[in-house]
Order: structure tokens, then sequence, then C-alpha cells
């Protein structure tokens, strides 16, 4: 195994999270981190048989009930896991007996959760006790657990109970009262409805036992249905206990008990339902996965927080969100805040576009109550409310309580002032049209959000006479150190730009769907004279930038405060809050969070106003060491790293990366038993692709930037991008060989990559190894094959085998297999495979004076030369029998210019692959990359391809680029 990192006993290999050792005082910190789901439910890694201070909880999505002061929250459902075990006569339980061996691992590949115990009773009886437990994802109402016993030692009287509880509890409030409940064929069924909510839930569940022979029976005590069978255990003799579980609420049917008993006939056995599970995993890993290779606690981090926000994210509901701790965890009880919009969103616009519409069209289902909260206020259209559960009615919460008997209640005021999130989610709807070019959601949801919130701004800010100025008074920025602010940068100017959009949505509906954009003005009176008021408050509004320095003062006043020095506080455990009061706090200059650095990084996307190089340096010099970066707000970390990335500060942008990638893992803010931070696992996604991978969207298309950590080689993801999917695999520039920089570029030679720059050989690439593929039995396709595109042998045979099995000398004679019909397939080349615009490039290069190799990795590149017919062309071979690195490696190419008698600078290279022009670089010479921006775009000129090409024109490119 490839064992590679760890944390108080934590392993972290490719995919899989190992906990070796059982440590009670991490009980429920690992219950979060150990969290599975599917979208539908969540379910925390408590234990089947249960644990004294466990906090053992299963949600649904949308199954909130009300409780005093925080309104509402997400009911803790029915328990699916319970598993009693009684070893002759006495209970497994990991506080008694002595737990011998010990290992729980959670495979991110299929959020397949597994346990295995060694444990020896307390009366001497050692037994291996194994659970394994998973939350379907190719069914969301199905959830799958096996416990299997081995006697070590022993023969004896084995118990084993296994039930539903439906008395769960939130933190000792109950929500269920339990409707009534039955016995099925080796299983029962149990139906549940909370109590002011009313909504129904019904479970059915169906148990197995193989092994052994057994006395089983279904009791039915209220609230607490069991199978449970008992059993003579026989020392070494394996015993397996399958519990299948089927749940429904009345949200998704009418009769959820029906549907669950129902449901529970038809399913098939449970190492099927396990393999229906892995394969729809698969699928979602192929467009979501980022690979990082260089750093393995990177690596599985990362994978780590996007497995979070898979099981979290609704798959088949538009109505539901992804609460601020996900499904994991008690810790905002369950309510939707900017998290989600801001935060995690983008992950899901890029890589799986349709669950980022389910998540907005939440917010189109909650405007009613977005729109009650807006006439409470004394305003009009509709005002999100800062946190929200199923109506979109505020939660927030108005009151936090203390906890000794003489603290005073604290006023929470986000409620009435955090007013900022009505413009967060018109942001997020704008950026996933953008993204997408949905256009039917966006005249059907998204335009209504994005206008009734603007007729919310217009009734929102005021008009000050005296300064001719649009004010927001009386506001909570992202910051929510400072609670009653006036003109917030932050809230103002995404105001604005909220208006900007708002104003061509408004046009661009009136062009394109008229019926539609004249029953929306009408359904939210809008007349053309609010559209002129929109555009007043877009030129009016007071956005206070310091003229001279570009520095951006958080809101009116900030700069009077008293300033701080934080490093003055070190070392401390604890917020800057709780150290300066929530009174005292809102005197000084420090911020809980990035509020105008939030605001830079908001526009830096689409390059808006006011990002820019030198107002993100001014600001960040000035905000980012006032910033409670350790304490304040986990959402802070992944925006810091981002902004430190694109400031060149890598070192910083890396701690702050895995400030955030390791938040949970290691409980880095100690409240990880609340649940998984959301929007921190969201920021991860971005510090990877925006930060390192320095993706921005650039002419209707994502380019890649990258500023790779110190000690990543690879960063491999996908971009999915107005209907088409955008690989990139990016490779570090190694610092230590510059760029050539001269004024004019003496070019000398050039140097051709063959495959892809002047032929195309993949064609018989693809042809050789579909025909082994076929010959093996293993699925493949050229759509397959295009994940093959200047991957070596070798690595090209790995990915196409996957995690199949085979020997070393197998692999060996299919490379060879494989090559064989290649070399017979190029028999057929000619000067016909030569690609447009090769030849006269060639011939110009030759008038000119220049001196061409070849470059390509391919051991068969001399006779693929030579059939071409440009033998006589070129000055050297460089192949694959010339050095061992392969690109991109700089080491074929240095060998190419050293053949052709020149300095790297000197040379130019001609490459389609990623791989190859890092190799370029690496040498030190210039690059001509052809194809996509996303394939090639770290060269210094991007061609599609060479037809048509003038070297005269190439060199002018690079004369231009050089200055
Ligand atoms: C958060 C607020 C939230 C409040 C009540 C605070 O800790 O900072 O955003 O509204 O709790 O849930
Ligand atoms: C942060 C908010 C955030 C909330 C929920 C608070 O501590 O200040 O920005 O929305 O937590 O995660």
């Amino acid at each position: 195994m490839d064992t590679k990192d760890s944390f108080r006993h934590f392993i972290y290999t490719d995919w899989i999270l190992i906990e070796n050792q059982f440590d009670p005082s991490q009980l429920q910190v690992r219950e979060t981190i150990f969290t599975i789901g599917n979208g539908y439910v969540g379910t925390r890694g408590s234990f089947e048989e249960s644990y004294p201070h466990a906090l053992p909880a299963t949600f649904i999505q949308g199954i909130y009930d009300d409780v005093p002061v925080v309104y509402t929250e997400l009911a803790n459902c029915p328990d699916w896991l319970q598993l009693t075990i009684t070893i002759e006569g006495e209970r497994f339980r990991l506080d008694q007996g002595e737990i011998l061996a010990y290992d729980r691992q959670l495979d991110l590949r299929q959020g397949i959760l597994h346990r295995a115990v060694r444990w020896r009773s307390p009366s001497n009886q050692t037994i291996d006790i194994n659970f394994t437990r998973f939350a379907s994802l190719a069914d969301p109402h199905v959830l799958g657990q096996r416990c299997q016993l081995k006697a070590i030692d022993f023969d004896g009287i084995v118990e084993i109970q296994a039930s539903v509880n439906g008395y769960p509890e939130n933190q000792g409030f109950n929500h269920w009262e339990g409707l009534d409940q039955g016995k099925i064929d080796q299983g029962f069924w149990l139906q549940s409805r909370t109590r002011n909510s009313r909504i129904e839930i019904g479970l059915a569940a169906k148990i197995s036992l193989s092994g052994t022979q057994a006395l089983c029976q279904v009791n039915t005590t209220p609230g607490y249905p069991t199978w449970s069978a008992s059993f003579y255990l026989k020392a070494q003799n394996l015993v397996t206990v399958d519990k299948i579980v089927t749940v429904f609420t009345s949200q998704d049917v009418k009769s959820p008990v029906l549907a669950a008993k129902n449901k529970l006939t038809q399913l098939p056995d449970y190492s099927t339902l396990l393999k229906e599970n892995e394969a729809t995993w698969q699928q979602v890993w192929q467009d979501s996965d980022i690979v990082i290779e260089g750093d393995s606690t990177a690596a599985f981090a990362v994978r780590y927080n996007l497995f979070q926000l898979l099981i979290a994210a609704p798959r088949h509901n538009d109505q539901v969100s992804i609460p601020a701790k996900t499904l994991s965890g008690f810790g905002y009880h369950g309510h939707i805040f900017w998290d989600t919009e801001i935060f995690i969103l983008p992950f899901f616009i890029f890589t799986q576009p349709t669950l980022a519409r389910n998540l907005l069209s939440y917010r189109y289902h909650t405007l009613p109550g977005a729109r009650r909260k807006a006439t409470h206020y004394g305003y009009t259209g509709a005002m999100f409310a800062w946190e929200s559960a199923v109506t979109g009615d505020e939660v927030t919460p108005r009151w936090s309580l203390p906890r000794d008997f003489y603290g005073e209640d604290v006023r929470i005021w986000c409620r009435d002032r955090e007013i900022h999130i009505s413009a967060d989610i018109a942001y997020a709807v704008w950026h996933y049209w953008q993204a997408t070019e949905d256009d039917q959601w966006m005249q059907q949801q998204g335009a209504e959000i994005i206008l009734d919130t603007a007729i919310f701004w217009q009734s929102r800010v005021e008009f000050n006479t005296q300064s001719q100025c649009y004010e927001i008074r009386g506001v909570i920025g992202a910051d929510e150190y400072h609670e009653l602010v006036h003109n917030n940068s932050f809230t103002n100017r995404m105001v604005q730009w909220h208006l900007e959009k708002a104003v061509l949505i408004y046009d661009w509906l009136q062009d394109n769907f008229p019926e539609q954009a004249s029953q929306l003005a009408s359904k939210l009176q809008i007349t053309p004279t609010d559209i002129n008021k929109w555009r007043d408050i877009i030129h009016k509004i007071y956005f206070p930038i310091h003229e001279n320095d570009e520095l951006i003062e958080q809101f009116a006043g900030f700069f009077q405060l008293k300033d701080i020095n934080l490093t003055e506080y070190e070392p401390r455990q604890r917020s800057m809050q709780m150290i300066l009061g929530v009174e005292g706090i809102n005197k000084w200059q420090v911020l809980k969070q990035p509020d105008v650095l939030m605001l830079l990084y908001l526009m830096r996307q689409s390059g808006d106003f006011p990002y820019n190089q030198n107002t993100l340096t001014a600001n960040w010099d000035y905000y980012a060491p006032r910033t409670d970066i350790t304490y304040g707000s986990s959402l802070a970390p992944s925006i810091h790293a981002i902004l430190a990335a694109d400031l060149g500060k890598s070192k910083l942008a890396y701690q702050h990366f895995l400030q955030a990638a390791l938040v949970d893992l290691e409980d880095k803010r100690g409240n990880t038993q609340d649940g998984i931070h959301g929007a921190s696992a969201g920021g991860i996604w971005q510090t990877v692709v925006f930060g390192f991978g320095g993706i921005k969207i650039r002419n209707n298309q994502p380019v890649a930037h990258p500023h790779l950590p110190p000690n990543w080689t690879r960063l491999k993801f996908k971009l999915h991008w107005r209907g088409q999917w955008h690989e990139f695999d990016l490779y570090p520039t190694p610092p230590q060989v510059p760029h050539p920089v001269v004024s004019s570029p003496q070019i000398q030679g050039t140097i051709f990559d063959l495959d892809g720059v002047l032929t195309d050989t993949a064609e018989y690439h693809y042809q050789a190894w579909q025909r082994l593929a076929d010959e093996e039995g293993i699925p493949f396709n050229r759509q397959a094959n295009e994940a093959l595109r200047g991957v070596s042998r070798r690595a090209s045979l790995m990915l196409i085998i996957g995690n199949r099995r085979y020997s070393d000398a197998e692999i060996e004679e299919m490379m060879e297999r494989k090559n064989q019909y290649y070399v017979e397939l190029i028999k057929n080349i000619s000067s016909q495979d030569l690609l447009p615009g090769a030849v006269s490039l060639l011939d110009q290069l030759r008038q000119a004076q220049i001196k061409i190799a070849i470059g390509s990795g391919s051991k068969n590149a001399r006779t693929v030369i030579e059939r071409l017919g440009i033998a006589d062309k070129v000055d050297a071979i460089a192949d694959g029998y010339s050095v061992q690195k392969p690109k991109p490696a700089p080491d074929l190419f240095l060998f190419a210019a050293q053949q052709l008698g020149l300095a790297p600078s000197l040379c130019v290279v001609f490459e389609d692959a990623t791989a190859g022009i890092a190799a370029g670089l690496a040498a030190g010479m210039w690059t001509v990359g052809l194809g996509p921006g996303e394939r090639v775009g770290a060269a210094h000129v991007v061609l599609p391809n060479l037809a048509g090409i003038k070297w005269v024109d190439i060199r002018a490119k690079l004369t231009r680029y050089s200055r």
C-alpha cells in the first residue's frame, strides 16, 4: 500500500483514509470525518455498536423540523446503523474489553466505510469483527451495511441484533413521533413523522445471514424494530450479516413506507448493490477528480474535500441545498449560507453542472421566503435570508444564548444586516450561466432571482443629497467582526455589479424571450423607470477608493479604528473575537475574514473593477496582516491562498492552502465535531484550480497560468465550459531555468515533435491500442484514446488496463504486442500523411538557414521520418533511443540541440502536448504550441496548427514576446 503520511493515527493513501488506532478523545471529530453519503442522505461515522458520548446522526436533505431559538433544523433521522453483538453474554463495545487491532478506512473512490476490529472480551474471547457501510450513489434510497464475525480462539454463542433506532436526537431534542412499524420477511419497517413540520419517513430493512445456521426473529419494540439472530460460532468460521435499508420521506413520495417496502423487495443482493454504487462513483470521479503528483498529503486532502462536497450535493432534488456543515454534523443546524453559492458552487459549475443547477434552483424556489423577508423589513423585491432552510424565510437565530448562568444573551445581527447574500446569489447565478450557457434555466429561473433581488437593492439604497451618492448603511460585510457599518466596500460594489448584470439580463430577456420578459416584468412590476433607477445607482453608488495608493477602505471610518498588530497576540488558540469581545472587536482594525480582499477575489475571474495587480498588492499588504486567519472564519484561508498565489507568494499560498485542506482532517480549528467545513472544502477546489492552476477565462475559454506549489510535479483536472470538457495537465516550469529573455531572439535552430506536429500517427497508435484492448477484452474506444495523447507507451498501457491486475511480464508482452501492431500499421505511411503546412515550413526554414531537428519520444521516429519522405530535410534526430527521461524532462530537446551544435536559447521547439511544452521551457528554449490553449497555453506562441504558417510571422511573434 502506498502509505504516505499520517496525522494522529491517520494514514493518507491516494484514495483511502486509514485510521489505525482508536482514540476516544477524538470520537466526535472522527465521526464527522468518516461521514458517508450520497447527496440524499448523510451519515456520520459513528460506531454501529455505539460508544459513550457518541453523536450519531443521519441527515436527509430537506428534512427540517421546528426547534426553539434557531427556528428550524435538519432533524436527525432514524439511525439505520445499529448493531448489537453479544458474545457469550458480553456485549461488544470498545470502552470495555481490549482492542487488539483496529483499522478504519474510508474509501473515497466508492464512498465506503470499513472498520476492522480484533477485540478481546472481558472474559477473554477474541473475535474479529468487520463492518462495512455505504449509501448508494446509484440509488439514493438504498443504504447497505455488512458485518462479518470470526471467532479467533473460542467456540461460543453469539447474538446479533440489527435495528433501526426511531428515537434519534438532535443533541437532546427528539423531532420524531412513531406512527407505526411492522415485520416483513427477515426484516421490518418503521414509519415516523417529525413533530412540527409533519414530514413522514418510512424505512424498511432486510437482513440476511450466511456462514451458519441461526435462530432468527424480528421483534417490534416501539420505535426500535429489531431483527436478531443467535448462533453457535465456531473458531475460525466466518459469519456474514448483510443489512439493506431503504428510506423514503413524504417529500419524495406520498406513502414513504410503501415505497420503502416495495423498493426493498426489488433490490438485488448486497454485492450487486455495492457494484452499482461503485460504477456510479467512477463516473462522478471521472469528471470531478483532481490529480496532484509530488505531494501525497495534498493529493489526498483535495480528494477528501471534494468527496465531502459530492456526498452533500442533492442529485435528484432542486428544492434543497448544501448546508454550511454539509450533512455531517449539528453545527449551524443544517442552515444554508452564502457558503454554498460563493465557495462551494464553482466546483459544481465546472465539474457537475447539473448539480450546480439544482443548488441554484433551490434559491429560485425560496424566492417567496425572500420576498416575505423584504416585506417584513419594509423593502420591496426579494431579500434573501442570511441563513435559509426549507422556505427561504430568515432562520438566523436572533440570540445566541450563553452557557454559563450569569452570561448575557448576545444579539446576532447577521439576520438583519448581513445583506450581501442577495448579491452573492446573483453573482453565482450569473457565473453559472456564463459557464454553461444554460439559457433555458436563466430565462425560467435565474433571471427572476437576479431581477427581484435588484428590486430589493433599489429599495435598500439611500440617496445622500449632500454627497450626491447612493449609500448602503447599517450592514455587516463579509467580515463579521464589525457589526454595524456604513458603505461597506464589498457590499456596495457587489450591489453595483449586481445591478449592472440585472440591466443586462433584462435587456437579454427582452431581446431573446420577449414573452417571458413581459410576463416577468408584470409579475415583478418592473418598469423602464426602475431600470433607469438601477443605472443611476450604478453610476452614483459610494465606493471609497483612495486615489493615490489604490487602498480601499473596508467601510466608512475603518481607518479611524484602533490599529492592531496581530503578532503581539501570538501564540493563541482563540479567535480575536473571543479575546477582544463581541462588542470590543468593533473598535479595532481586525478582520474575521477577507472583505476588501474578498471583493477583489470575486472580481478577479472577470478582471472587473477594482481588480488589478496594483490594487491587489496595496490591499493585500494592508488587510492580510490584519486578518484573523487562524481562528477567524474557516472561509478565509482558501481565499488568501489564491490571492497569495496571484501575488507570487507561493510559500504562503501553500501554507494557507494546507490550513484549509486539512481543516477537518486535522481538526485545525477545534470544531470538526460540529461537521465538515463545507465552504472551506469548496474553497480548496478554487485554490487548486483558480489559484495554483491559475485558471482565468480569457477570450471566452479557460486558460491556465499555473503557479504550482514547490513539490507538485503535476496537476491535472477537467473543466466543463460551454458544453465542452477542457482537460488541464499542468507541470511546473522549473524556476532555475529562466525563459530566454533577449531583446530579439536569435533563433538558429528548430526542433519539431513528430506526432501531432508534422504528421498524425495518433490514428495508427489508436488502431494498435484498440486491437490489443479487444484481444484482452478491455473496454476501450476513441474517446478513451484521447487521454493517451503525448503519454508514453507504458503509461498509456497503464491507463488502458486501469486497476486490472497483470504481472510485469504480461505488461511487457502487451507493450511489445502493441508496438508490433503499430509498426505494421506505419508501414503504410507516406508523404500523404504529412500535416498541412509542414513541408512548406520546413522549406522556409531551409531557405532562412535555420537548422531543423526532430525531437520525438517515439522509438519508431526514424522509420516514420523515412516514410514521410522528409529525411533529407532534417539535420538531426532525437528519438526514443536518445535519452532516458521522457518529456516533460528537457533531456530529449537538449540532446537535439546538442546534435545541431546550438545552445538551447537559440532553439525553438514546436509541440502539441502539454508535457512537450513543459520540456521545451525546462530546456530554456522558445516554444510554439500547436492546439488549444488549455493544452499548450504555456508556450510563448500558440497556433492552431502549421497550416499556412510563415516562419517570418512566428519570428516576429517571438520578438514581440521577448520585448
Ligand atoms: C456566524 C453567523 C451566523 C451566526 C448564527 C455566527 O457564528 O458567524 O454567520 O449567522 O453564528 O448562526
Ligand atoms: C462566517 C460566515 C459563514 C458562516 C457559515 C461564519 O463564521 O463568518 O461568512 O457564512 O460562518 O459558515
